[in-house]
């Protein structure tokens, strides 16, 4: 099916409000993809001081050919909003949204499909158009719009700059007249795009680094950034922990048992551990108890990437940083925001990337029948329109007379 919803003559209006959830600091769209915009014929409102907290100034947008406005005229005016935090990732103050939404409006950002349930029924009940960037598929044509992976390299990237500033250590071998140093001890869990971008970071600092997946395809990867693989003995045969789309299989919790009976011995000579394991849809494994935590050397630090999925470390609280035994527990979320600047940069490109699909000669587009609109498509025409949320949706009750 298509759906034309310009008649090619009038501009798409593309609306980029600020971010409001708490702390965050990245736009959905930067000054100079304004002009990117401009060449598939949109015009683009932002709202005042959109981008200031990642460092574009309001002058720097009009400059390139947008629009200021307040919010609420921003919603009026624009047949697509882009957001770094759609409802679904900003439950709470993403609410005062929903009243300015207009039925047909299409907005595009995160938003937490596969859990922020009833986010999802509340935009559909609004009539918007919402398309999930999580869930840009996996294949080579999507690769510009993967903002996952982008947003990925920024967290693997500060999940080290963290751990460094916490360990009361170096990362790198020193030899001086005072002595010499030994360089820091490393090893990274999970070992996906964040997990290598960690391990390129740590490398780069001078650390040694281990790095472990459930995935065996990891391997190569791991030793091609320049650490070591840590291999656990577990007797998986090839692919059995991965699925075909190249995410890791959920696992029955004896095989997570045992992971964890053999990374406890690994764990004990580390200075710092990044975790970033995880499982879509699913809550984050546990891969260090408190037990093992506790085991650490005294002023080792665990950097948890997977903190708001419920943690790899038992021990982790999402947004805190605790000590126990000695051991430094940091649980960040919204890491990528820390990086807002090039964080912001490499978002918009890929929106960008997203909006040529859904643009043509001017006007919207939404082409069911192209894959990447239509699983990227959550909520449409009133109806959440994507299979998987509306299973989930039906499984919670949230559809139908409740909606
Ligand atoms: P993610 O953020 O979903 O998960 C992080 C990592 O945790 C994954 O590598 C996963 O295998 C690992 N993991 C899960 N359970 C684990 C456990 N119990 N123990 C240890 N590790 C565990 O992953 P991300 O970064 O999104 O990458 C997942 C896959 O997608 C990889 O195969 C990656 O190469 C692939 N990928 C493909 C892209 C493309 O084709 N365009 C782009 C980016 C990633």
């Amino acid at each position: 099916m298509t759906v034309s919803s310009q008649s090619g003559t009038v501009p798409v209006t593309i609306g980029v409000p600020r971010e409001t959830f708490p702390g965050e600091r990245r736009v959905a769209i930067t000054p100079r993809r304004c002009e990117a915009l401009a060449k598939l014929g949109t015009n683009v409102v932002f709202e005042h001081s959109a981008g200031l907290q990642a460092g574009f100034t309001d002058d720097q947008y009009v400059a390139r050919g947008a629009r200021p406005a307040s919010r609420v005229e921003l919603f009026q005016a624009a047949q697509v909003i882009l957001q770094v935090r759609c409802l679904g990732a900003n439950p709470e103050q993403g609410r005062a949204d929903l009243p300015l939404f207009r039925p047909g409006q299409v907005l595009i950002g995160f938003g937490e499909p596969l859990t922020a349930l009833k986010e999802c029924s509340d935009l559909a009940a609004a009539g918007v158009s919402f398309f999930a960037m999580e869930l840009v598929p996996r294949i080579t044509r999507a690769q510009g719009m993967d903002a996952l992976s982008s947003m990925a390299t920024f967290a693997g990237y500060e999940a080290v700059v963290l751990a460094a500033a916490a360990l009361p250590k170096i990362f790198p071998m020193l030899m001086t007249a005072g002595g010499t140093i030994t360089p820091a001890k490393i090893l990274v869990l999970g070992a996906g795009v964040a997990g290598l971008q960690a391990i390129a970071t740590a490398r780069r600092l001078g650390a040694v680094v281990w790095a472990y997946d459930v995935r065996q395809a990891a391997k190569e990867q791991v030793e091609s950034v320049g650490a070591k693989f840590l291999n656990l003995d577990l007797d998986l045969d090839a692919g059995a922990a991965e699925e075909k789309s190249g995410y890791a299989k959920p696992m029955d919790e004896a095989f997570y048992r045992r992971q964890r009976e053999r990374l406890a011995e690994a764990l004990t000579g580390q200075d710092v551990v990044i975790t970033t394991a995880a499982v879509p849809g699913r809550k984050a494994p546990l891969l260090i108890t408190a037990e093992m935590a506790g085991r650490m050397i005294p002023g080792a630090v665990i950097v948890d990437l997977a903190a708001d999925r419920g943690g790899n470390c038992e021990l982790t609280r999402a947004g805190e940083t605790i000590i126990h035994k000695g051991v430094t527990i940091i649980g960040p979320i919204n890491l990528a925001s820390r990086a807002a600047f090039h964080a912001s940069q490499m978002y918009g490109s890929n929106l960008t990337a997203f909006l040529r699909l859904l643009i043509r000669d001017g006007a919207l587009h939404l082409n069911r029948n192209d894959e990447i609109i239509r699983e990227t498509l959550v909520t449409h025409a009133n109806e959440i329109v994507h299979p998987q949320v509306s299973q989930l949706c039906s499984a919670a009750a949230l559809t139908g007379q409740e909606r």
